[in-house]
């Protein structure tokens, strides 16, 4: 299994990272535009090898596509991150050049890859991915589920002062403040959360969840890479050694759950050959006004990146 992250910013190292220490992967191509950056991080995340005890060789380069060649995975990282008072969506039409001309640098050498985005604004940047790619869209899709959900987790498991292992959640939507954190669909070790936390409580953290990325960005006045480059590296595994696990991903949706032609997360299976099988939950009247007013917000940006002439990268 060959793997190329594209992008040596904090996100992507950090992938690169979480990638080399699960040893799933022959190799691991970390590319950025910046020269000397890729190669540097790559040789220091490669000099913990012998102290963490993997095989994965992570090699950096500067722009050259010609060594991401024949990659089974390529995970997408590039463009700026959001500043302080800054939405997803106000990255739009940088980050669209850049994923555009990534998306099709990459196609050129890795015809049957699976491609994962990470850039936002994330549905729109999947989407846009998407276009370029012109490949089926099981195999091309966006990390943000994974990511919400892994918030959504931690600030329950502070709030109930028990392990973030022990919890299961479900998140759909798009990655923004749109979000649909499903309460219904929680459990801690198969308890229903709503019994152990009082709604007041459980609300406040599906508010703090939405906004969860934005907080990061406040504290840092960047966002956020720890968990971003954790929840991609989560998707490469499930690939690499083909699980079927359930995630929240951003697919591109054809009619499930009464939804077309938008990318946006839903519960997905995710194996070798990329999205296995959309997950079609029974949603209730609530959950599907929430889900359905996401998809029209998503879809707005999706119009915006349709209606731009993203320059050329
Ligand atoms: C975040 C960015 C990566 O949510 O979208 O932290």
């Amino acid at each position: 299994m060959k793997v190329t992250v594209i992008g040596a910013g904090n996100v992507g190292a950090t992938c690169a990272n979480v990638i080399a220490h699960g040893d799933y992967a022959s190799e691991v191509i970390l590319l950025d535009i910046k020269e000397g950056i890729a190669e540097g991080k790559a040789l220091d995340i490669w000099q913990t090898a012998a102290i963490n005890m993997y095989n994965t060789r992570v090699v950096g380069v500067t722009n050259d596509y010609a060594r991401t060649a024949n990659s089974d995975v390529v995970v997408i990282t590039s463009g700026l991150p959001r500043k302080p008072g800054m939405s997803r969506d106000d990255l739009i039409s940088t980050n669209a050049g850049i994923v555009r001309g990534v998306t099709e640098n990459i196609m050129k050498h890795s015809p049957n890859t699976i491609v994962i985005v990470v850039s936002n604004p994330l549905d729109v940047m999947t989407y846009c991915a998407f276009l370029t790619a012109k490949i089926d869209s099981k195999k091309v899709f966006g990390m943000a589920g994974i990511l919400d959900t892994a918030r959504y987790k931690a600030f329950l498991a502070e709030a109930l002062n028990c392990s973030p292992k022990d919890i299961q959640a479900v998140l759909m939507g798009g990655h923004g403040d749109t979000m649909v954190p499903l309460p219904r669909y929680t459990t801690v070790s198969g308890i229903p959360v709503t019994e152990l936390i009082n709604k007041e409580k459980l609300n406040a953290i599906i508010e703090r969840t939405k906004k969860g990325g934005g907080e990061l960005v406040n504290l840092m006045g960047t966002s956020a890479w720890y968990a971003p480059g954790a929840a991609a590296a989560q998707m490469v595994e499930a690939i690499a050694k083909n699980e079927n696990r359930i995630y929240p991903c951003c697919v591109w949706l054809q009619g499930e759950y009464g939804l077309k032609d938008v990318y946006l997360g839903v519960p997905v299976k995710l194996g070798r050959n990329g999205i296995e099988q959309v997950i079609e939950l029974k949603l209730n009247t609530e959950e599907e006004k929430l889900l359905i007013d996401s998809a029209t917000a998503v879809k707005e940006v999706m119009s915006v990146l349709d209606k731009m002439t993203v320059p050329a990268n």
